[in-house]
C-alpha cells in the first residue's frame, strides 16, 4: 500500500472512514443536561479499534513512508489506544513497530497491550514509573537503529506531534462541511483531551476553515493551565504547516480547558462510572473510563455552554473492554 495523494500539503494514508457521522443526540442531552447537544463519532472511525486516533495515524504512517523509515517506535502506556492503532497501521503498512511503555510488564491485562502484540508490535518496558522516560528510551531506540543502518520514525505519546495534529486538521474541515449541511454556524465542541494533540489539530483547524467554533477539552490527564499552553504552541505550528498563519492570540480564542482529572488518569471515580454506566444502557454507545466518562461527567456538571454543543466521542473501545472485564461481578468477587 502506498502513501495516498498530499492532503494539507503532506502526505497521508487512508485507513479510516470519513466523514463520521454527525448527529442529534436528545437521549445524551436528557442525561447530561445539555440542551441542543449533537454528537461527533469519531468512535465510529472504521479502522481497527477506531476512535480519534486514526486520524493523526493517517498522517504520521505517511510521514514515516516519505522519510523511507521501515519501523516505527511509538511511546505509550499498556492502555494506549493510540499505540495499538499505530501498531495495526505499522503492520498493515508492512512497517515494524515498537511500543515503548512506562514501568514494567502490568499485572493484569489491558485490551490495547494486547492488540498491540497482536499485531505483532515489540513492547520495552523502561522500568520507571515516570513517563517521560519512555521519550529518553525511544530515542535509544531509535540511535541503536540507525546504527544499524535502518531508518526509524518516533512517534512521542498520543501523536502529539505537529504532523499528527494535521489529522484534527482535516477533522475539522470535515465537521464544517456537515454544520453546513446542517444549517449551523457558531458551536461549541466538547471532547476529552490527553496529550491535547487532537485538539491542536481541532483549533488550528478551526482557523485553517475560518469557523468561530470554541472547542472545550476536558483536560483527564493533566493541569488544565499545562495542558493549554501545548495545545496552543501545537495549534500555532500546525496551522503553520498548512500555510496558515495563526497567532496564539487568535488561536486562544478557539479555546478552553477544563479539569476533568477527577479521580486521577485511567480512574473512573463512582459518579464517573455511574454515568457511564446510564449512557451505554440507554444510548448504546461505548464509554471508556479514561476519556469519555469523564468528558461526559464534566459536561453534565456544567450549568451552561453556548449551544450548539457538540460532543466529540473519541471512541476507546479498547478501553470501555477494560472497564467491564475489571467491573464485571466475576472479577469483583474473586
Ligand atoms: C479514546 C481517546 N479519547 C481521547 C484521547 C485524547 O486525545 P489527545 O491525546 O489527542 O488529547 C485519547 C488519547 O489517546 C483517546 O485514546
Amino acid at each position: 500500500m502506498g502513501i495516498g495523494p498530499f492532503e494539507l500539503g503532506q502526505p497521508r494514508v487512508h485507513l479510516g472512514r470519513f466523514p463520521t457521522p454527525l448527529h442529534r443526540a436528545d437521549d445524551l442531552g436528557d442525561l447530561l443536561g445539555t440542551a441542543d447537544l449533537w454528537i461527533k463519532r469519531d468512535d465510529l472511525t472504521g479502522f481497527s479499534w477506531g476512535g480519534n486516533k486514526v486520524r493523526p495515524a493517517e498522517f504520521l504512517v505517511a510521514d514515516a513512508m516519505a522519510n523511507g523509515a521501515s519501523e516505527l517506535i511509538v511511546s505509550g502506556g499498556p492502555s494506549s489506544n493510540f499505540a495499538a492503532i499505530i501498531a495495526v497501521a505499522g503492520r498493515v503498512h508492512g512497517m515494524r513497530v515498537h511500543q515503548v511503555c512506562y514501568g514494567s510488564e502490568p499485572d493484569r491485562p489491558f485490551a490495547a497491550l494486547a492488540a498491540a502484540r497482536q499485531s505483532g508490535a515489540a513492547v520495552t518496558f523502561t522500568g520507571s514509573a515516570d513517563r517521560s522516560t519512555m521519550d529518553a528510551v525511544g530515542k535509544e531506540l531509535a540511535a541503536e537503529h540507525a546504527r544499524q543502518g535502518r531508518v526509524a520514525y518516533t512517534i512521542p505519546r498520543g501523536g502529539a506531534s505537529d504532523v499528527g495534529a494535521l489529522g484534527f486538521v482535516h477533522a475539522a474541515l470535515e465537521l464544517g462541511d456537515q454544520l453546513d449541511a446542517a444549517g449551523i454556524d457558531r458551536a461549541t465542541i466538547v471532547m476529552p483531551v490527553g496529550s491535547g494533540g487532537s485538539a491542536s489539530g481541532l483549533v488550528a483547524g478551526t482557523a485553517v476553515a475560518g469557523r468561530r467554533w470554541v472547542t472545550v477539552g476536558a483536560s483527564v490527564s493533566r493541569p488544565p493551565d499545562e495542558t493549554e499552553a501545548g495545545i496552543l504552541d501545537k495549534a500555532v505550528r500546525c496551522a503553520a504547516l498548512t500555510g496558515v498563519a495563526l497567532s496564539p492570540d487568535r488561536a486562544a480564542n478557539h479555546l478552553r480547558v477544563h479539569d476533568a482529572r477527577g479521580a486521577g488518569f485511567g480512574m473512573a471515580d463512582p459518579e464517573e462510572a455511574r454515568l457511564a454506566d446510564a449512557v451505554s444502557q440507554s444510548t448504546g454507545l461505548l464509554v471508556d473510563a479514561t476519556y469519555n466518562a469523564k468528558a461526559m461527567r464534566w459536561l453534565a456538571t456544567v450549568d451552561h455552554l453556548e449551544p450548539p454543543v457538540i460532543y466529540w466521542h473519541t471512541g476507546g473501545a479498547l478501553g470501555a473492554i477494560d472497564r467491564l472485564v475489571l467491573t464485571s461481578p466475576e472479577q469483583t468477587s474473586s
